[in-house]
């Protein structure tokens, strides 16, 4: 049998520079190799949890089908080994020879910053807007300058100035980076490794990056506790809190299908590594309801790097993106050496942070069942602020409405319990009675009476109560429009 020979450096490029990374170093953040080892220090870190956007970076990597769209990241919580056959361009990446770029010009013309300490992240960001705009031949408007600067917080400018720049950023003197950095002599150079499969170690620490899920499967069942890492962004912040550190790690970056996102008549097929990004553009026409809730789930930064899977694995009881998906019906696909099973998100969170799942399993995928005719559906999020923040009360419903009755109601809620919770009490009184708002509010008095939320940061258990009852009749008076219309458009 031909032994395969793994590659035991990652290689990526930084600002045009090929470089070749080894050992601990292919483990450290990327904001922190990025200051200490490659001593480019115009990289900021805040927070280091990816909230304030200071350390953001522009990337993109190189896979078998092309380069990924640039996207700005949080290089404070991505360990480097995620950036094989990536571009990763700094603020030192953004200036041209030696004149500064379109976007640092404007930021210096209408004072953008003062203690600087945010400025790199921003210009990063900016960057991504002019970069995106300027590919597409779109207008800057403050709207879409508010949306790419979202994940950037400045504590001491204020945003009138840095929106003023980004809204008065002349495309015509922006040079893209991506003609600048993803050339033919990089895309060369890193294709002829794409098929290698990596394994770096180092004092303490085993990362195996495989090419097959065969080989991916071998390596979990060999050894179950190896930890799986997609995105990265929950596991990132732990790491640098050091509420946990990882020896051994999985990572299913190069296995074909894994970023994939797509769609048949059935519903919609979710890779394992594909990014929150990538799932909000592919909704965005066919699931808008979905597309809505995942627009305020996170920074653009977080959404770019963090997987959906992710986010339904880890099992947060206020994961943003679980009641929906339950209350869709939808159901992971794992697959060990042992075969394959599908456990729907339902029967998969049994108790806080305790799952339906084998140690050797890989989840491989999620699939969403296509919303079918007569059904409608509501999505809620309250939370402190609308952007950036972390969920008090998730809430979401679907349900087939016909003659304004309900005929089949499923009804999910987070932040009201140790995990996301279905609620078959709610359905059963909600099924067979009219749509109308006193059986929402009726459906709301019990959800609330059978849910037993904490007090925490975020909201006391009181309040838990309420909101739950009001969303209830939130959920009815948004439908009401909706139903209403559907049955004019059936007895005109
Ligand atoms: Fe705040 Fe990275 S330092 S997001
Ligand atoms: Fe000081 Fe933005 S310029 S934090």
């Amino acid at each position: 049998m031909t032994q395969i020979t793994k590659r035991n450096h990652l290689i990526v490029n930084v600002n045009g520079e090929n470089i070749h990374v080894s050992g601990e170093a292919a483990f450290q953040p990327l904001a922190q190799f990025l200051r200490n080892t490659l001593n480019k220090p115009g990289t900021k870190v805040v927070c280091a949890e990816g909230d304030c956007g200071a350390c953001s970076v522009v990337t993109s990597t190189l896979r078998s089908d092309g380069w990924t769209p640039l996207r700005t990241i949080n290089s404070c919580i991505a360990p480097v080994y995620l950036f094989d056959h990536s571009c990763i361009i700094t603020v030192e990446g953004m200036k041209h020879a030696e004149s500064l770029s379109e976007v640092q010009n404007k930021m210096r013309e209408f004072h953008g910053g003062q203690c600087g300490f945010c400025t790199p992240g921003m210009v990063c960001s900016m960057a991504q807007l002019a970069e995106d705009c300027k590919a597409d031949g779109a207008e800057i408007t403050e709207k879409k300058a508010r949306n790419y600067l979202t994940g950037n917080l400045c504590r001491c400018t204020g945003y009138e100035p840095i929106l003023k720049a980004a809204t008065n950023l002349d495309l015509n003197k922006w040079e893209l980076l991506s003609k600048r950095y993803l050339t033919s002599e990089v895309t060369a150079k890193f294709q002829s490794h794409l098929s290698e499969p990596l394994e770096i170690l180092s004092e303490n620490k085993k990362l195996s990056i495989p090419t097959t899920l065969s080989e991916a499967l071998q390596i979990k069942a060999a050894n179950p506790a190896v930890r799986l890492v997609a995105g990265a962004t929950d596991l990132g912040v732990l790491i640098n809190k050091a509420k946990t550190s990882l020896h051994e790690i999985l990572v299913l970056s190069k296995i074909p299908g894994v970023h994939a996102v797509s769609g048949s008549a059935a519903g919609m097929l979710i890779g394992a590594m594909a990014s929150l990004t990538d799932v909000e553009n592919f909704v965005k026409s066919a699931h808008p309801e979905l597309k809505r809730l995942l627009h305020i789930f996170a920074s653009p930064q977080i959404k770019n790097q963090g997987t959906l899977l992710g986010n339904i694995l880890n099992g947060s009881p206020i994961g943003d993106s679980i009641p929906p998906l339950m209350a869709l019906d939808a159901e992971i696909q794992f697959q060990s050496v042992r075969g394959t099973r599908s456990v729907k998100l339902k029967d998969y969170y049994k108790a806080y942070k305790v799952f339906d799942k084998a140690d050797d399993e890989v989840a491989t995928g999620l699939f969403v069942p296509a919303l079918k005719s007569g059904f409608v559906h509501r999505y809620f999020k309250v939370s402190l602020r609308k952007d950036l923040d972390i969920s008090a009360v998730t809430f979401a419903a679907v349900m087939k409405i016909e003659n304004k009755t309900i005929s089949e109601a499923r009804v999910c809620m987070g932040g009201v319990g140790p995990t996301v919770v279905r609620m078959p009490q709610v359905e059963a009184l909600m099924n067979g009675q009219s749509f109308s708002e006193n059986t929402f509010a009726t459906a709301g008095a019990l959800a609330s009476s059978l849910i037993k939320p904490l007090s925490d940061l975020r909201a006391s258990s009181e309040y838990r109560h309420l909101v739950t009852e009001n969303l209830f009749k939130k959920c009815f008076h948004e439908l009401d429009a909706e139903v209403l219309s559907a049955l004019e458009a059936v007895c005109p």
